[in-house]
């Protein structure tokens, strides 16, 4: 049977109360934690770096997902390892040498993923496909939670799946935005590994039961 995995968006989180808001997904059907990091230049808005990091790490007890929204990620994928990064995607837009900065993340230790904006073409990815972990289809604008999910991905999805067949590749599908308790099933059974879900659940005023409604 199919592995379905959930990963919420700790940039919803409540942050004066971040390590309750951990302990929640430590204790739910969560499967991996969510970190949106955002610099202000690749994406319209500044989220948290190092710190917040440190303090997830600190308290979570599974997988640890980040998502680098920023120019030149090459410069500190190693630092968001060695605080604590399981996995960690760059974005294909934001990579000039994408090649060499998966090698790179893959060589300090971590799980490597590639993501791509909604309007970049899922062919781009033909040259990639068989060095990654994951690949991440953004379905918003990334820059903020609690956007409208795009339609157009589950063609995406469909198009990597594809891909991933073609070259024997063991990535996994991600989907991040949008996502919610009436899109999940779709996502999955259109063959989506892992969604994340930021608004959804930490909106939700039950989120450990909103996880459960997301996954099963
Ligand atoms: C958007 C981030 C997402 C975001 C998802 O730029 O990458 O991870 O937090 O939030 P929701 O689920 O609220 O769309
Ligand atoms: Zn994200």
């Amino acid at each position: 049977m199919k592995i379905k995995r959930i990963a919420p968006s700790m940039l919803s989180a409540d942050f004066g109360n971040l390590q309750r808001d951990i302990e929640m997904i430590n204790k739910s059907d969560a499967d991996w934690f969510h970190v949106d990091v955002m610099d202000g230049r690749f994406v319209p808005n500044i989220s948290f770096g190092f710190p917040v990091l440190k303090t997830i790490k600190k308290h979570a007890e599974k997988f640890i997902d980040v998502h680098l929204m920023i120019v030149e990620p090459e410069k500190y994928v190693e630092e968001f390892i060695a605080q604590g990064a399981d996995l960690v995607s760059v974005h294909y837009e934001a990579c000039i040498h994408l090649h060499r900065t998966i090698s790179f993340i893959k060589d300090k230790g971590a799980q490597a993923g590639v993501v791509l904006n909604p309007s970049t073409s899922v062919a781009m990815l033909e040259d990639i496909i068989s060095d990654v972990d994951l690949v991440l289809l953004m379905s918003v604008n990334p820059g903020f939670g609690g956007q409208k999910f795009i339609e157009n991905t589950y063609k995406k999805i469909t198009q990597t799946k594809e891909l991933i067949e073609k070259y024997n590749s063991k990535a996994l599908i991600e989907i991040d935005g949008g996502v919610n308790t009436k899109n999940a099933s779709l996502l999955f059974e259109a063959g989506a590994d892992v969604l994340v879900a930021g608004n959804a659940v930490f909106s939700s005023p039950t989120p450990e039961e909103t996880i459960r409604q997301l996954k099963y």
